[in-house]
């Protein structure tokens, strides 16, 4: 046969293709979802990764040799040439009459771990290297495209700039101490100075350096030089959190304006939000309604409401009066002062408002240095934006523009200025009102795609005791 020019199943799905193709030869390739027939005919479903639908190939047994239409398997990978036809069967409106069909590679049907349909999510995390193969977990990582392509054209459009901060680092953004220590010291035979502390001096950097838990503190810096900067990357934590919501390795994106005060700033976290999930209910239809069928029927419900209503805003003071008033008993006792536990989160969100909030001016012990302080001397304009069944989906705030205010509070929780002194020029030199926030971008997903564990809307989760792949 000829070589015909491959058609990706995407382009042959795509409306009115099918229809401009019927009745000539196609050649397609891709993975065998299923084989079902009888000893005259089998049907492939097959399936390129592309989208979710799949291709039903017809192998009529007169045309093929019993040998080859054996060793086509669930998992096999396939080039198949023939005729695109109407089909006759329930299910589809197309399909291919193969005439030729080559084996690039078989899977055998005793240990390609894919066999039978519907298997446990837990199963498949423990072969997070196969998993993309099922429609499940290929339908989330393609909205996870989606939505990192729409994070850079929404950002792109309104004239942000895409900033690279840097991941190994010697500052601790969040000040909670949950960082992975970078080293190439021998760790069996570490150099000790004369107080017999280890010699950092002694270190690749010349210094103790960790992968950044934030890439804030530098995109501050391009934010006071280029107006509107965000960052996109991989953030790393060490804290011990075995939850559905934490990683140890996540993606986050963080917007930085300058002139932008708390209000904008929320303004913009709503405006952000809003406009992925309705890229995403416009552009991974298939997928969403997929994901919706398989394991929550009020998914797109769910993510239309977020488009079409405002999210509520209230103060820490005021959410703390709430749920002080609440019939639930939560787990860890309410009072001015405490940070917010999910439980909390999530009753002012679920229960209480059923939308999603925005918390802002929160006690100052419980957030980090940068924050700027209100006038009543307790509280900071921090804002976390609190989302249906996932909790914090964003943390943020406006920055401390003021250098005694700002050196005031970093002696309080005890940094050094010296080590700072890099940011610190940010506020020495040309000083303004700036804001931003970081929108976890696995939260993100949990919420798009309704799946309920963070570990399967990323290919290959980190979380304690794991780095398997
Ligand atoms: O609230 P966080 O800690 O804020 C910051 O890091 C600020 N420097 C952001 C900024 O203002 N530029 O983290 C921001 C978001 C959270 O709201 C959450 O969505 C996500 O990052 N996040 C995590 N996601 C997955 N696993 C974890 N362990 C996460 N920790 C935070
Ligand atoms: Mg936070």
């Amino acid at each position: 046969m000829e070589n015909i020019k491959r058609i990706e199943l995407r382009e042959l799905f795509s409306e009115g293709v099918a229809e401009g193709l019927i009745g000539k030869e196609i050649c397609v390739k891709g993975w065998v979802k299923t084989k079902r027939g009888n000893k005259n005919v089998s049907f492939i479903a097959l399936n390129d990764g592309g989208c979710n639908q799949n291709l039903q190939v017809v192998a009529e047994a007169s045309a093929f040799n019993e040998e080859l239409i054996k060793r086509i398997t669930t998992g096999a990978c396939l080039r198949v040439n023939g005729e695109l036809v109407a089909s006759q069967g329930k299910g589809q409106s197309f399909e291919v009459l193969a005439k030729e069909i080559e084996i690039y590679g078989e899977a055998d049907v005793n240990t390609y771990p894919l066999q039978k349909k519907g298997h446990s999510l837990e199963f498949l995390r423990d072969i997070a290297h196969l998993r993309p193969r099922t429609n499940t977990f290929s339908a989330v990582f393609r909205v996870r495209h989606a939505m990192a392509y729409a994070i850079h054209k929404y950002f792109n459009d309104r004239g942000f700039f895409y900033w690279h901060s840097p991941l190994i680092t010697a500052s601790d953004c969040e000040g909670a101490g949950e960082m992975f220590q970078v080293t190439t010291l021998d760790l069996e035979n570490l150099p000790r100075n004369e107080e017999g502390k280890i010699d950092y001096s002694q270190d690749f950097y010349g210094k103790h350096t960790s992968l950044t838990v934030s890439g804030q503190l530098e995109g501050e810096l391009g934010a006071m030089s280029l107006g509107k900067i965000y960052t996109f990357g991989p953030t790393f934590r060490a804290e011990n959190s075995n939850t559905p919501r934490h990683l140890s390795e996540f993606w986050m994106i963080e917007p930085e304006m300058a002139f932008f005060e708390i209000e904008d700033n929320m303004d913009l976290a709503e405006d952000f939000i809003k406009y992925l999930v309705r890229y995403a209910l416009e552009n991974c239809k298939g997928d969403l309604d997929f994901l919706s069928q398989m394991y929550d029927n009020e998914l797109l419900e769910r993510l239309r409401f977020v488009v079409d209503n405002n999210f509520v805003r209230l103060t820490y003071t005021e959410a703390i009066e709430i749920l002080s008033q609440a019939k639930q008993k939560f787990e860890f006792p309410i009072h001015w002062g405490v940070d917010l536990q999910s439980e909390h989160e999530r009753y002012l969100v679920e229960k209480h408002f059923k939308s999603p909030v925005i918390l802002t001016d929160y006690p100052k012990e419980i957030k980090a240095f940068y924050m700027k302080q209100n006038e009543d001397g307790k509280t900071v304009r921090g804002m976390d934006v609190l989302f249906p069944l996932i909790g914090e989906i964003i943390g943020g705030s406006q920055r401390e523009e003021n250098m005694d205010k700002l050196l005031a509070r970093m002696a309080e929780v005890g940094i050094e200025a010296k080590d700072m002194d890099w940011y610190l020029d940010t506020r020495r030199f040309g000083s303004a009102p700036h804001s931003g926030f970081g929108l976890g971008f696995e939260r993100l997903l949990l919420f798009v795609t309704g799946m309920s564990n963070i570990r399967d809307v990323i290919p290959f989760p980190r979380f304690p005791k794991n780095a398997n792949y």
